[in-house]
């Protein structure tokens, strides 16, 4: 499966789930877990379907090991910092050590990415030079 395809497939979900969870806040009206909520649709939806749009436009760039690596830091920088942000929250600090470790994994992520957009688009046969 391409990178571009799990990110956006990733992306789409999260969407699902984001919006799912204003739905439940709205009808509940608590709103404690709002920053959760806004992580999942700009991080989960929004940042997941630009990366996997992103590997569509550039498919040279969606080889090798690099957007592999961005791919599983991504995702698992995602899934463990969304459920130890909820439970911060919720005043349940308990996952604090692994919350620090998935917010080191996300931001070495997002430095993989710019190493794979400054190479993309350095590349003169790529769409964005033309
Ligand atoms: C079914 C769709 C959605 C529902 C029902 C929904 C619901 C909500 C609710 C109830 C709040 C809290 C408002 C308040 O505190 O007064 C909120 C905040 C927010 N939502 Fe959504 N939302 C939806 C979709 C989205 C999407 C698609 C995004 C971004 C791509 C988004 C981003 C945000 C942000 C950034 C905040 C502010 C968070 C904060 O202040 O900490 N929401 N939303």
């Amino acid at each position: 499966m391409s990178v571009s395809n799990n990110f956006l497939r990733l992306g789409a979900l999260s969407a699902l789930v984001g919006m799912t969870l204003g739905v439940w806040m709205g009808a509940n009206q608590d709103f404690v877990l709002r920053p959760v909520h806004a992580h999942i649709n700009l991080l989960g939806f929004a940042s997941m379907m630009l990366f996997g749009l992103f590997y569509r436009s550039f498919p040279a760039a969606a080889r090798g090991w690099l957007p592999m690596a961005h791919f599983a830091l991504s995702v698992l920088g995602f899934l463990i910092l969304m459920p130890s942000l909820a439970l911060m929250l919720m005043q349940k600090p308990v996952f604090m050590p692994a919350m620090i470790a998935s917010e080191i994994g996300l931001v070495s992520s997002m430095l993989l990415f710019v190493i794979i957009v400054f190479m993309a688009t350095m590349k003169k046969d790529e769409p964005a030079a033309a």
